[in-house]
Parts: C-alpha cells; sequence; structure tokens
C-alpha cells in the first residue's frame, strides 16, 4: 500500500498533535502545516495579522475563518499532494473551505480528556528556536531551560496558563469536535487514544497512513 499523503491532525488542544506532525513531516517528508505555528510567527513578527490575532489567541478563541483561509490556503496548494495539517480546519466552514482547495486521504482525531489535556498544557514548553515540544512532567529535557537538540531557551506559550486551557477546551468542543461527525461522514476518519504513549500514537498513525 502507498502512503496516504494528505492528512489532518484534529483533537482537542494538548492531544499531540503537534509532537506527530512534525514527527510525520520528519521521517516520511510531508509538508508540516500549522496555523498555530504560523500565527504565532505573525505575533512574534510583529504583523498586521499578528497584531489582530493575539489578543484573541491569549484568550483561547479562534481567529476568524476569514483570516485563517487567506493565511493557509496559499500553503496548502503549494503543498500539492503531500502535507500534514495541524490545528486546521479547525470548524466546518474551514472544513468545507479545505474541500475546495485539496481533496483529503485520511483524517486521524487525537482524543484526549479536560483533566489530561490541562496537566499535559500547564507541564509544556516549547523550545524558542527550532520548536521542539517538551513536557516537564511526561518528557523533561536534561535542563528544564535549554532545548536537548539545539540548546535554544524554552519557553511557556502564552495561552497554556490553566483558565485559558480550560477555555480552549471549551471552544473545540463547541467549534472543532463536529469535525469528527463531519469527516466521519465523508468516511475519512480514524479515531486515536491519545492517552497512549508519543511512540504509540505514531506507530498507530503510521498504520492508518499506510506507511
Ligand atoms: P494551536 O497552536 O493549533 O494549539 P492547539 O490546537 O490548542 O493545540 P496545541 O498546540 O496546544 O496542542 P497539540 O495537540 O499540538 O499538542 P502537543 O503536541 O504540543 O492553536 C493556538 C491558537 O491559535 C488557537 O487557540 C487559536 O486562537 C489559533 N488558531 C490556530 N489554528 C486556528 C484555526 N485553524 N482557526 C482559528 N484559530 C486558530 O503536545 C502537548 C503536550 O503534551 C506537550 O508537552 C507534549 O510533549 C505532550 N505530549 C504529546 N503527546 C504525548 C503523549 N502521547 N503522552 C504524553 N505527553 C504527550
Amino acid at each position: 500500500m502507498s502512503l496516504l499523503t494528505r492528512v489532518v491532525l484534529l483533537g482537542p488542544p494538548g492531544a499531540g498533535k503537534g509532537t506527530q506532525a512534525k514527527r510525520i513531516a520528519a521521517e516520511t517528508g510531508l509538508v508540516h502545516l500549522s496555523t498555530g505555528d504560523i500565527l504565532r510567527d505573525e505575533v512574534a513578527r510583529d504583523t498586521d495579522l499578528g497584531r489582530e490575532a493575539k489578543g484573541v489567541m491569549d484568550r483561547g478563541e479562534l481567529v476568524p475563518d476569514g483570516l485563517i483561509m487567506g493565511m493557509i490556503g496559499g500553503r496548502i496548494a503549494a503543498a500539492g499532494s503531500g502535507f500534514v495539517l495541524d490545528g486546521f480546519p479547525r470548524t466546518v466552514a474551514q472544513a468545507k473551505s479545505l474541500e475546495t482547495i485539496s481533496p483529503l486521504d485520511s483524517v486521524i482525531n487525537i482524543d484526549l480528556s479536560r483533566d489530561e489535556v490541562v496537566a499535559r498544557l500547564t507541564a509544556r514548553r516549547v523550545c524558542k528556536d527550532c520548536g521542539r515540544i517538551y513536557n516537564l512532567a511526561f518528557r523533561p529535557p536534561s535542563d528544564p531551560a535549554k532545548c536537548e537538540v539545539c540548546g535554544g531557551a524554552l519557553f511557556q506559550r502564552d495561552d497554556d496558563r490553566e483558565d485559558v486551557i480550560r477555555n480552549r477546551y471549551n471552544v473545540y468542543e463547541k467549534q472543532t469536535a463536529p469535525l469528527i461527525a463531519f469527516y466521519g461522514e465523508r468516511k475519512l476518519l480514524t479515531e486515536l487514544d491519545g492517552r497512549a504513549g508519543s511512540d504509540e500514537v505514531y506507530a498507530q498513525i503510521l498504520r492508518v497512513l499506510g506507511a
């Protein structure tokens, strides 16, 4: 079987979408497109889009669909037939717009409960230079302030405060969880249990993709 190459990773905040998408991209060559990473880069560069998005992101709400589509549509088209989407689509309107840009081969939903999400995200740290994701509770780096790969400083995301994490989960349930039924109806969906270890989730994803 050949590898399925137009892939969406769905799931609540903290389910492990970024962790898995980065590894898929590194090991299979698919292009990793994360709307969250792109938005954080816009914020860091203080662009018009970044200034518009920052307050929304810091509250844990969703950036308006029109801004997201303007930002991601061209990147998906440029990636052609080999991409893994992480954090997009996030609303039924985004999913319908995506259908006008590219067909999909597989949508994988990584599920995780609210309490597990809070435990994970309050302990998440990210390398400011290479973007590697750590967890002080589950996968601590040898130095809690420094990236093991590139030596960059580790930071905590502005939206990883407990009150914001809880709001992000509420927003997920209301606006993003309906995509599970949306893609189920299109026979594209596979559901995975995000409580499994990171290597086990990765192995299950590779099986779904036929690698
Ligand atoms: P975004 O950056 O997409 O955040 P998110 O969806 O909330 O997801 P996260 O990045 O928090 O979690 P993740 O699932 O990637 O988990 P990770 O792998 O890091 O979006 C941020 C904001 O941008 C949104 O709130 C919104 O405002 C805006 N936005 C983005 N896209 C948008 C869109 N399409 N439309 C509108 N607005 C948009 O893992 C989490 C932690 O768990 C890490 O510490 C990791 O080490 C650990 N971990 C991972 N897997 C495991 C495992 N199996 N076992 C134990 N620990 C694990």
